[in-house]
């Protein structure tokens, strides 16, 4: 992959957060194509790099009652060398979805040969795996799994790190397009090849999102609640910095990857609010505005990286009336944030009552939010699921990876910005 070196990043404490690189070719080709000189703007990552990235990344595929013909394209599109992760929401009457999600997983895993592993929601072995674990959070009232993308990919990151996976990355499974899920998996590793901490993030920004406007395509940029979301996470840091940014453009990004260093210390917002609270979190903990519970992790970096998809975005359309929720979802964290000012609060009520989304007076709820994964105990959870009809395939599946030669971290490095970037001084 040939993409472009971050041109600004935004300061704030440890964390680094770049701005969106473009891709100026998909696939530039194995290191011996390497020319000897390269444009200085422009980074290669060969082939092999990638690859060495993604065979130690789980690709978790979240799904809830989506058609097989898009959760079959989502699959044939994820890499070979990937571990893939099905998580599944999916009703099990009148009709069973999920049985025939596992039909059709079984077939393709079968002609693949792929390292795969789907599980549901609601399996009861994972349920009591996580209690005996000691993270009950994400259980209901029935002592199983919540229902939500959110839990479910909690969930999903556990298995990822019982499997050894170096990498975690998700990838929605009503995407129209197995090409642009092909080239996520490669951004992800592109994001993490042009890393030096271990706590890393990539997250996609779509490079258009096409909608049919008056009988015409129409490929729009930027998602109405996107922008919302964005405008006021960039208001939060330039309250900080003392500067106006636009750095993040990537506030709702459901496709995004993680170090496992990093999905293990992250705190997890529910419902839509988990992908902007990812920010939230990491400007409250390694912001330096307030005090880190980690401060280990402030003598890293922690990278954000946002790349732009060349693939046009298309997911299954669930009607509009979402939008509100996840605009609602999105500034309620911001809102209760603990480094949240009062003029950005006001500022928030302002938008949610000209929206309509909340009537004057009243203020959004405040967040729920799940603990870091950091406190589990691996070897209960790990020693509970071996007791599921799956353990014996869990277990192969980590054994697998440690058959496999230990390969070093890659050791491209993105520049130190451009004199554009501006270090935060909190006050
Ligand atoms: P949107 O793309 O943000 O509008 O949200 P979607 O409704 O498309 O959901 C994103 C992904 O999460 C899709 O692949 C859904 O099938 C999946 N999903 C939604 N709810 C759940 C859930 O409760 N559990 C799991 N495991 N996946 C879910
Ligand atoms: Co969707």
């Amino acid at each position: 992959m040939r993409i472009e070196i971050p041109r600004e990043a935004e300061r704030f404490g440890a964390n680094h957060i770049y701005g969106v690189q473009k891709v100026y070719e998909l696939d530039s080709g194995l290191r011996q194509d390497a020319p000897a000189s390269e444009n200085s703007v422009i980074q290669n990552l060969p082939y092999e790099t990638l690859y060495e990235i993604e065979r130690d990344m789980a690709i978790v595929v979240p799904i809830r009652d989506e058609r097989l013909k898009l959760l079959e394209g989502v699959l044939f599109g994820i890499p070979h060398q990937c571990t893939v992760i099905i998580v599944s929401n999916s009703r099990r009457a009148p009709v069973d979805r999920f049985k025939m999600e596992q039909d059709a997983v079984e077939t393709w895993s079968r002609f693949t040969q792929k390292q795969l592993l789907l599980v549901h929601q609601k399996d009861p072995f994972i349920a009591r795996a996580l209690a005996e674990a000691g993270y009950p959070y994400i259980l209901d009232e029935n002592d199983l799994v919540a229902n939500g993308k959110a839990e479910g990919m909690i969930m999903a990151t556990l298995l990822a790190r019982i499997l050894g996976k170096r990498y975690i990355g998700f990838i929605d499974a009503d995407n129209y397009f197995p090409g642009a899920v092909y080239e996520y998996v490669h951004e992800y590793a592109a994001g993490f090849a042009l890393s030096k901490s271990p706590y890393t993030m990539v997250r996609i920004a779509w490079h258009s999102k096409p909608k049919v406007v008056q009988s015409q395509l129409f490929f729009a940029k930027y998602g109405r609640t996107s922008v919302v979301t964005n405008r006021f996470l960039n208001q939060l840091i330039s309250y900080y910095t003392g500067f106006e940014t636009e750095v993040i453009r990537t506030g709702n990004a459901g496709e995004h990857a993680m170090t496992m260093e990093l999905a293990m210390l992250l705190d997890y917002a529910t419902g839509y609010a988990i992908e902007p609270y990812h920010y939230i979190d990491l400007l409250e903990k390694y912001g330096g505005v307030i005090e880190s519970a980690h401060p280990e992790v402030m003598q890293h970096q922690v990278n954000v990286f946002q790349i732009e998809s060349r693939n046009p975005h298309l997911h299954e359309s669930k009607g509009e009336e979402h939008i509100d929720d996840m605009i609602l979802s999105s500034l309620q964290v911001i809102y209760h944030s603990k480094i949240c000012p009062e003029p950005i609060k006001r500022e928030v009520l302002r938008e949610l009552y000209r929206r309509g989304i909340l009537s004057k007076g009243e203020e959004p709820a405040p967040p729920r939010i799940y603990p870091a994964l950091l406190h589990v105990d691996l070897e209960a959870f790990r020693n509970a699921l071996m007791r599921a009809p799956y353990g014996e395939q869990l277990e192969t599946l980590a054994q697998r990876r440690g058959y496999r030669r230990r390969l070093p971290r890659p050791t491209v490095t993105p520049p130190e910005g451009d004199g554009s970037e501006q270090v935060a001084t909190p006050a």
